[in-house]
């Protein structure tokens, strides 16, 4: 079976103290997890030590990075390489999410550079894509979405694109509790899979997660999650209560 995957995404919230408590409210839940279920808490940078040390990945819990400089190494005051994440153990890396489209200016361009140096250091990038309101009213979301994918991952070989989180969050149903229906979530992942075996076959497309992300809560994670191509979730504010994000991570397939 696919990788089912509950994503947290705590974003610039919580104290070091705050999220050192929500992860042992969550451990403490203890939640068991199959073989092809995963929870990865994609935390704050200076946080990543403490949850690496913190989670139990024989068990498939894990640690995320919320981004990744696009640079390998160099004059970039502030940043942080892929270099530093793969030398404290961190497997998985945010890329992409809409925020740092919006607010740092990220380009299609930068964010294949960003996945080329996750993958040649062993970090799995989850990759988000999704349209703004205008593009969905304008009914062009599924040409938006499809152009994201193709300038960002298509480049790589078909052994690479295997390695990849997908992670769907249209910008309209971030943060503002106005969630995507089961149906068009359904939608939007049935096509992304199908634009991914046009270009590689049907067995890859077949293997890889696609999340849906965009309020996401404990009362309708296992509604959207039971749709054949929802793999499961990437979470924000849901995320940053224990209880919530357990109920999610119970929720996967
Ligand atoms: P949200 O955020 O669950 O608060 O809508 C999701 C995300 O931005 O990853």
């Amino acid at each position: 079976m696919r990788k089912q995957i509950a994503a947290a995404n705590w974003k610039m919230n919580l104290t070091y103290q705050e999220g050192e408590k929500l992860l042992d409210d969550i451990f403490d839940a203890g939640t068991s997890l199959a073989p092809h279920q995963h929870a990865i808490f994609a935390v704050p940078y200076p946080y990543l030590i403490m949850t690496r040390s913190e989670v139990a990945e024989e068990f498939n819990y894990h640690v995320a990075a919320q981004n990744c400089h696009h640079k390998k190494s160099g004059a970039y005051t502030g940043e942080v390489s892929v270099d530093m994440l793969q030398s404290i153990g961190v497997h998985y890396c945010i890329v992409g999410h809409s925020e740092r489209r919006e607010y740092n200016a990220e380009t299609n361009a930068m964010l294949a550079d960003k996945v080329n140096l996750c993958q040649e250091n062993g970090i799995t990038p989850i990759f988000c894509c999704g349209e703004p309101l205008d593009i969905r009213e304008a009914g062009t979301q599924n040409e938006f979405v499809a152009a994201q994918l193709r300038e960002s991952l298509f480049h790589l070989p078909a052994a690479r694109i295997k390695g990849i989180i997908i992670a769907y969050e249209p910008i309209w149903a971030i943060g503002t509790g106005r969630t995507a229906s089961t149906a068009q979530a359904q939608e939007m992942h049935h096509f992304l899979r199908s634009v991914i075996a046009d270009h590689y076959g049907k067995d890859i497309a077949d293997e890889i997660p696609i999340l849906y992300g965009g309020s996401v809560k404990a009362n309708n994670a296992e509604e959207l999650f039971s749709s054949p191509d929802v793999d499961g979730g990437l979470v924000g504010g849901a995320s940053l209560v224990a209880a919530d994000f357990t109920a999610i991570i119970s929720a996967l397939k």
